[in-house]
């Protein structure tokens, strides 16, 4: 029986979430939770096995609809709209956490589908193919998400182009989960409400942010993890600004800080979902991981974007 898998993984945005949506850049890391879809010929029917939800592509529950006409749409693309097919999806990647779980997934699948039928697959058609599941899944998506879990380095992110970036000395982060669920598209239409009713608040949160992520992108060159702190702390209190922060991640990054982080901030969509903190050495990062977890993160990571 013939197999074969894709691959992808989870991102984290260094600076510039929510900003990103408005055409700002913004800075985003591959991070190294694992997403793998299995494609197997069966008998009969597509079949979709995951932990969310198992059973036929047709009857896959509403929430999961992305995935669904992205797999169909790369079957009809492929000439191959009556195979028959079972999908397994094995993710690391916890949902709703600002991890990009997602566009991940969508991006094994449409590699592991394209895989499958031996056939190349260029990153134009992939973005496209996955572009329709996160339609579904946040509306109207900048395509950060996407454009990371595509990526192995790095990117800078603007308007839909991608640059690589460069690392220059090693980055340890920790990443904590506060343990609640976010909702990105119920915070992208708060920011949206809160800009047009204030043009001018609107146009000095984005300039800030912009200065933020262009300043940020310099630290990572230079290799200067102590201005990079700084900027991350500065792009923390922009983000609870325009409202997007909670008091759970406000004392998550206010307990990193306190144990040693040189920077600490929301990463994502906000109103849960996780925080990151910036430190020099993966022994400071362990003490911020336990730090973060006494203090009520449902779940920490440590890892390092070498140079
Ligand atoms: O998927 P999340 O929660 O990491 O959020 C994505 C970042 C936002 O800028 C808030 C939304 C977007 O489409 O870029």
């Amino acid at each position: 029986k013939r197999n074969t898998s894709g691959f992808s993984h989870s991102k984290i945005i260094l600076t510039g979430e929510h900003a990103v949506v408005y055409g700002n850049p913004a800075i985003a890391l591959p991070f190294p939770l694992k997403v793998e879809a299995i494609i197997e010929e069966i008998t009969s029917d597509i079949i979709v096995e995951s932990t969310f939800y198992t059973g036929p592509l047709e009857q896959i529950p509403t929430k999961l609809k992305g995935i669904s006409a992205c797999i169909q749409q790369v079957l009809s693309d492929l000439n191959r709209p009556c195979d028959k097919l079972k999908i397994t999806i094995h993710s690391q990647i916890p949902i709703g956490k600002g991890l990009g779980s997602s566009a991940a997934i969508a991006v094994a699948i449409v590699r592991g589908l394209f895989s499958f039928f031996e056939t190349k697959l260029d990153d134009e058609t992939l973005a496209a193919f996955v572009h329709t599941a996160e339609v579904y899944a946040h509306g109207n998506p900048s395509g950060i998400d996407m454009a990371t879990a595509m990526s192995d380095t790095p990117i800078w992110f603007q308007n839909g182009d991608i640059v690589r970036l460069e690392v220059t000395s090693p980055l340890h982060f920790v990443i904590a989960d506060s343990g609640r669920i976010g909702n990105t598209q119920k915070t992208v239409s708060r920011v949206r409400a809160l800009y047009d009713k204030d043009e001018v608040l609107k146009e000095n949160s984005l300039r800030r942010m912009k200065e933020i992520a262009f300043a940020a992108k310099s630290a990572m060159a230079k290799g200067d993890i102590l201005e990079l702190g700084k900027l991350l702390n500065k792009n923390h209190s922009e983000l609870i600004r325009i409202g997007v922060s909670d008091d759970g991640l406000n004392q998550l990054v206010h307990t990193a800080k306190k144990a040693g982080a040189l920077g600490a901030k929301l990463t994502g969509g906000g109103d849960g979902g996780c925080m990151l903190a910036l430190t020099d050495s993966k022994e400071k990062a362990e003490e911020i991981s336990s730090a973060l977890a006494s203090a009520g993160a449902h779940q920490t990571w440590c890892f390092t974007i070498e140079s």
